[in-house]
C-alpha cells in the first residue's frame, strides 16, 4: 500500500512503518533559474506528502498565478514553504521533509547566489548525496563549478548530476552528451568518483518519479530511483568506533554513564574503549537506551555507557576503539570558510566547536584562500564573508580529531565569536602540525614565583588602555618611577616604542591592531614569568584582544587600567597634533574618529582624567596593587603619602 495513504487509514501502522524506513539527507545546488524549486516541488508532489488542502491551496494558486496555464505550478509550493523559516537562524536554508515507501528524505534547499556559500555549507554539512542541477540549454557554468567544489569540501560522495529542463532542448541525447563529458572532466580534478548523470524535466516530469518515453536513448534509473535505493550508510559504519561524550550522566552514587551520538563505527558490552586526550582505558559494560540496553549500537544511535572502572571522563571527551585512535593535537591546519559580515582577524581568539568539545583557538596563518570560481589559490591576510582558506590553527587545548576526510563528525567544527556568540565560520580539520608533535614545553626549575619573591614582589601586569593622548603614558611613567624608588622591578611596555622595534612592521588596520596586541601580551606574559611588575601602555581598542591578553596571564595577574578620557578632551589637548591630522584626512584608520574604541566592560580600575590628576591616579595604583599583596613588606600609609 501507498504510505501516505496509511496516514488516514492507521496512522501508528504508518508511523511504525515510517521509523523502520531509512533517511537519506541530500542537498540541491542550482539557481532559481535552474528550474530548482519546481523539482523539489515536484519531488513532493509525487511522494504525496503534501495534504489536500495545501494541495487545493496549490491549484489555485497556479492558476491565479499562472506562469503555468492551467497546470500546477511547483515552484509555489516551495516558495510558499520556504516563507516558515526557522527561527533565529540567520542562514538561509530550507530543510524540507518527504518520504515515500522506501525511505524517508530530509531535503536542504539553498540559495544558489555566489554571497550564498555560508548557506550551502550549512545545508550541505549533513547531506550524504547532493543534486547538481544544470540547465540543458546552458550546459556547466561556473556557479556548477562552484557548487561542485563546496560539495567535494564538505565531503559528500554521492553526486547526481541532474541536466534539467530536457524538453526544451528537444529531449536530444547530443545535449546531454556534451554536458555529461564537460562535467565529467571537471569532477575529476575535485576527485568525484561517483557522478551519475540523468536527464530530466521537473516541468514535465521526466525521469523525476517516473520514466519517460520521451527519451528512451536513456536507460538508467529516474531521480526518485536512484534517491530511494543509493546506498550511503556504509561508510559511517565500518569506520573505526568513535563517540563524543556530551554529557556524563550521574543520577545517583551507584550509575555513571556517558551519553552521546555513536558518530562512526560500532560498540558491543565488552569492547575494550580507550578515552581522548587522557588516554586512559576501560571495557564497556552495558549500553542503556531508552529502549533499554543493547547487545550492540551503531553510528547515529544515541546511547549512554558504563565503564568498568571510574576514570575520569568529562564532557567533550572522546571514547574511541583502542585498535585505531584519533590524533591528538593543538596546532592543526584546516579549511575554514568564513561565514561573518566581519571579517577574520588572524591572531584573535575564537571558539572552536568540535563535537562536544568547545576550545580557543586562534588562526596562525592563512596559507591560501581558493578562488570558488576557478579553483586558483591566492595569496590572503584575511578571509571575508563567504571565503574559503587553508589556514594552520592554534588551540589553547590538545583535541582529539579525525581528518575530516576519514570522518566529517570527527574533523568538521565551527568558529563563534567569543563577544557576540554568533557562528562566523565552519572548517574541516585536515591534520595535525609537525611543528607542534616537536616542541615540547621546556620545563624549569627556577619559577616565576621564586623570580618575583627574590624582587620581593609578585609578578603582574598593569594593562593602561585608553584613546591616543589620553593619558595613559603619563600615569604609567609616574607609576614606574615611584616602584622604582621603592626598589621594585618594573618594565614599561609603550605602545609607540614597542612600534619602533618588535612591531615595526605593523600598522593601524584592525589585523594589525590584533597582532599588535597579541605580541604585547605574549611579550607581557615572559616578562612576567620573569618576576617583573610589568606595565603595558597601549590603545589596545578592542575587548576581544585585552581579553586575550589577560587570558595568557594567571588570575589575579592582569590589572585592566581603564584611562578614561573622553575623545573630545584628548581632541582639545592633542599633544602630538595627531588629532588634527586625522580630522584633515592624513592619518587613517586613526582610534577615535576613524577607528573604533570599545571601552573596558569591567576594568579592575578606571581613571577619569577629567576629574583625577596624574598623581593621584598613580596612588590609587599603587593602593590597588599594595592590597592585591603584591608589594611585600610595603604598606601605602608608611611608604608614600598620595599627593593631591
Ligand atoms: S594600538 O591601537 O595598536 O594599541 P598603539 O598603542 O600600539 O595602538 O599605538 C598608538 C600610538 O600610535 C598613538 O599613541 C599614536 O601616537 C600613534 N598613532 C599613529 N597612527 C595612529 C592611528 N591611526 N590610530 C591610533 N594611533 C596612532
Amino acid at each position: 500500500m501507498d504510505v501516505s495513504n496509511l496516514i488516514e487509514k492507521d496512522i501508528l501502522k504508518y508511523l511504525e512503518v515510517h521509523q523502520n524506513k531509512g533517511l537519506l539527507r541530500f542537498i540541491t545546488c542550482g539557481s532559481v533559474d535552474d528550474g530548482k524549486s519546481t523539482l523539489i516541488g515536484r519531488l513532493l508532489y509525487d511522494s504525496k506528502m503534501i495534504f489536500e488542502d495545501q494541495l487545493a491551496a496549490l491549484e489555485s494558486d497556479s492558476k491565479k498565478v499562472g506562469t503555468q496555464g492551467q497546470e500546477i505550478d511547483f515552484a509555489l509550493l516551495v516558495d510558499g514553504l520556504a516563507a516558515e523559516r526557522e527561527q533565529g537562524i540567520t542562514i538561509d536554508v530550507a530543510y524540507r521533509f518527504f518520504s515515500t515507501d522506501k525511505r524517508k528524505f530530509i531535503v536542504a534547499d539553498t540559495p544558489g547566489h555566489e554571497q550564498y556559500t555560508r548557506n550551502m555549507v550549512t545545508g550541505a554539512s549533513t547531506a550524504d548525496l547532493a543534486v547538481i542541477l544544470i540547465d540543458a540549454r546552458k550546459g556547466v557554468l561556473v556557479q556548477t563549478r562552484r557548487h561542485s567544489f563546496l560539495v567535494s569540501l564538505i565531503g559528500i560522495k554521492h553526486i547526481v548530476l541532474a541536466v534539467n529542463k530536457m524538453d526544451l532542448v528537444g529531449y536530444s541525447q547530443d545535449v546531454f552528451d556534451k554536458i555529461v563529458a564537460d562535467y565529467r572532466a571537471f569532477a575529476k580534478q575535485i576527485g568525484f568518483e561517483n557522478v551519475l548523470a540523468i536527464p530530466i524535466s521537473g516541468l514535465k516530469g521526466d525521469n523525476i518519479t517516473t520514466e519517460t518515453d520521451a527519451m528512451p536513448w536513456y536507460t538508467g534509473p529516474t531521480l526518485m530511483q536512484h534517491l530511494e535505493t543509493v546506498k550511503v550508510d556504509d561508510v559511517a559504519d565500518q569506520a573505526p568506533f568513535r563517540m563524543w561524550v556530551q554529557w556524563v550522566n550521574r543520577p545517583d552514587l551507584d550509575f555513571r554513564g556517558f551519553s552521546g551520538t555513536i558518530g562512526s563505527g560500532s560498540i558491543r558490552p565488552g569492547d575494550k574503549v580507550r578515552v581522548l586526550p587522557s588516554g586512559k582505558e576501560s571495557h564497556v559494560v552495558r549500553i542503556v537506551t531508552q529502549d533499554g540496553d543493547l547487545a550492540e549500537a551503531i553510528a547515529g544511535q544515541s546511547i549512554t555507557i558504563t565503564l568498568q572502572n571510574e576514570i575520569d571522563i568529562s564532557r567533550g571527551d572522546v571514547l574511541s576503539t583502542p585498535v585505531s585512535l584519533p590524533a591528538v593535537a593543538d596546532q592543526l591546519n584546516a579549511t575554514l570558510v568564513w561565514m561573518n559580515e566581519e571579517h577574520l582577524l588572524p591572531g584573535r581568539p575564537y571558539l572552536m566547536k568540535i563535537g562536544a568539545k568547545t576550545v580557543s583557538a586562534t588562526i596562525t596563518e592563512i596559507k591560501h584562500k581558493v578562488n570558488v570560481n576557478t579553483l586558483e589559490k591566492l595569496a590572503a591576510t584575511t578571509l571575508e564573508l563567504n571565503e574559503i582558506g587553508s589556514v594552520n590553527l592554534a588551540l589553547d587545548h590538545p583535541i582529539p580529531f579525525d581528518p575530516y576526510e576519514e570522518n566529517r563528525d570527527g574533523g568538521g567544527f565551527i568558529f563563534i565569536d567569543r563577544l557576540t556568540n554568533t557562528t562566523v565560520g565552519a572548517g574541516m580539520i585536515h591534520t595535525a602540525l609537525r611543528r607542534a608533535e616537536n616542541i615540547h614545553w621546556q620545563a624549569v626549575d627556577v619559577n616565576k614565583t621564586a623570580r618575583a619573591a627574590l624582587k620581593r614582589q609578585k609578578a603582574c601586569v598593569l594593562w593602561f588602555t585608553g584613546l591616543s593622548g589620553a593619558g595613559k603614558s603619563t600615569i604609567a611613567n609616574l607609576v614606574e618611577k615611584q616602584l622604582y624608588a621603592l626598589g621594585r622591578h618594573t618594565y614599561l611596555l609603550d605602545g609607540d616604542n614597542v612600534r619602533h622595534g618588535l612591531n615595526r612592521d605593523l600598522g593601524f588596520a584592525d589585523t594589525d591592531r590584533v597582532e599588535n596586541i597579541r605580541r604585547v601580551g605574549e611579550v607581557s606574559k615572559l616578562m612576567v614569568d620573569a618576576g617583573l611588575i610589568v606595565l603595558v601602555s597601549f590603545i589596545s581598542p578592542f575587548r576581544a584582544e585585552r581579553r586575550m591578553a589577560r587570558e595568557l596571564m594567571a588570575d589575579g595577574e592582569f590589572l585592566e587600567i581603564f584611562v578614561d578620557t573622553p575623545v573630545g578632551e584628548a581632541e582639545k589637548r592633542d599633544r602630538k597634533g595627531l588629532y588634527k591630522k586625522a580630522r584633515a584626512g592624513e592619518i587613517e584608520n586613526f582610534t577615535g574618529i576613524t577607528s573604533p574604541y570599545e571601552r573596558p566592560e569591567n576594568p579592575e580600575i578606571t581613571i577619569e582624567t577629567t576629574k583625577q590628576s596624574a598623581e593621584i591616579a598613580a596612588a590609587i595604583i599603587l593602593r590597588a596593587l599594595e592590597e592585591r599583596g603584591m608589594l611585600m613588606g610595603y604598606r601605602v600609609a608608611e611608604d608614600t603619602t598620595p599627593t593631591a
